[in-house]
């Protein structure tokens, strides 16, 4: 694997982030088994805007424009400013790609969701941890959304992206999680009732995590690790520390240089197996092309030629 750092150094360009994961609440509603969320206990607090604040300012400095996630280790919708953090994301770092990724259940409306989405939200990844007929229920009721401020492209049912440049996308995704066969991983040892019994710890093989990510807790300290839901290596603080002092804190700068040679013996790494051979992952049902018609619709109403259409109509009925 190679990796995105200088190797005997550690040391990674400003231009190399890639995205920045951000835990905006400290907690999950949900104890899924393959998950270590509820398997020790965690106080609930939510993200300040004043930890938004600091992180936002530190990404402006270098101009940031790739992936904002706001799901890491938690259940992202259970903040009750989320439409606000997307806005001052979306308002500060126009050209970000905002997403997250929900367990569903907060979403008792789903006109919830076209609301996140006039905020500035362009991707969510929505699991669907029960059965078939959550999935039906939810892909109808998606489906049927009429939000504000632009089409919501439901890509599930037409298995591919819209047109439009990212940060300007609406994506809802839908994950089946419900038929079994599928693998999860043991990332940073958490969850051992994952890990396959006949690989050998540590594993001797590289990880790219720690290079060209950002791992943000919600007291607005870096992680090693997205994994890592007990803190247990924190590189540094955005309360306390610029972006450049922070992509390069000499933890991560260790756990590169350590990594690059396939070395795991270290905390979280030694029982992870992130990058070993797993089975089946979770996937997305197959295609309806009828749902499908409707997105290339969608993605036909956006395209500059119907826009160019509809201006020459009003054009020639009088309408500016
Ligand atoms: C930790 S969850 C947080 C977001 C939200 N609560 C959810 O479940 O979608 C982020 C993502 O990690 C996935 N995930 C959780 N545990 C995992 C594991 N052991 N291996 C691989 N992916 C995992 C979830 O399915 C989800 O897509
Ligand atoms: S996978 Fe998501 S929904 Fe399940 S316990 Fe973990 S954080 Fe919660
Ligand atoms: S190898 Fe280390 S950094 Fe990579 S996913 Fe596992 S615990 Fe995280």
């Amino acid at each position: 694997m190679a990796t995105d750092w200088d190797n005997a150094s550690g040391f990674v360009s400003l231009e190399s982030l890639e995205q920045v994961e951000i835990q905006i609440v400290s907690w999950c509603n949900r104890e899924c088994s393959f998950c270590p969320s509820g398997t020790f206990p965690t106080p609930k607090v939510r993200m300040s805007l004043e930890t938004v604040d600091r992180i936002i300012t530190e990404l402006e400095k270098i101009g940031f424009s790739r992936t904002i996630g706001l799901h890491l280790m938690c259940e992202p919708l259970l903040h009750n400013k989320l439409p606000e953090i997307i806005r001052m994301f979306r308002s500060r770092l126009p050209r970000t790609f905002i997403r997250l990724e929900s367990n569903g259940d907060p979403l008792n409306k789903m006109e919830r969701l076209g609301h996140l989405f006039d905020c500035g939200l362009n991707e969510i990844l929505i699991n669907c941890y029960d059965s078939a007929e959550q999935w039906m229920i939810r892909s109808q009721k998606i489906a049927a959304l009429r939000p504000d401020g632009g089409a919501i492209w439901f890509w599930n049912q037409c298995q591919r992206f819209p047109v439009t440049e990212k940060h300007e996308w609406r994506v809802v995704r839908l994950r089946a999680f419900y038929e079994g066969g599928f693998s999860l991983k043991n990332w940073a040892g958490l969850v051992p009732s994952a890990s396959s019994d006949s690989l050998q710890f540590p594993l001797q093989l590289s990880c790219n995590r720690p290079g060209s990510r950002l791992h943000v807790n919600y007291r607005g300290e870096v992680l090693v690790c997205n994994m890592d839901w007990k803190f247990e290596v924190i590189a540094g603080d955005f309360h306390r520390m610029g972006i450049a002092e922070l992509l390069n804190a000499p933890i991560l700068r260790q756990y590169r240089t350590r990594l690059a040679v396939k070395d795991r013996d270290m905390p979280l790494c030694r029982a992870c197996d992130s990058g070993a051979e797993t089975g089946a992952q979770p996937g997305y049902p197959p295609v309806d092309r009828w749902v499908g018609i409707r997105a290339r619709w969608l993605d036909w109403e956006r395209s500059w030629m119907a826009q160019s259409i509809k201006k020459r109509l009003r054009g020639m009925m009088g309408h500016r």
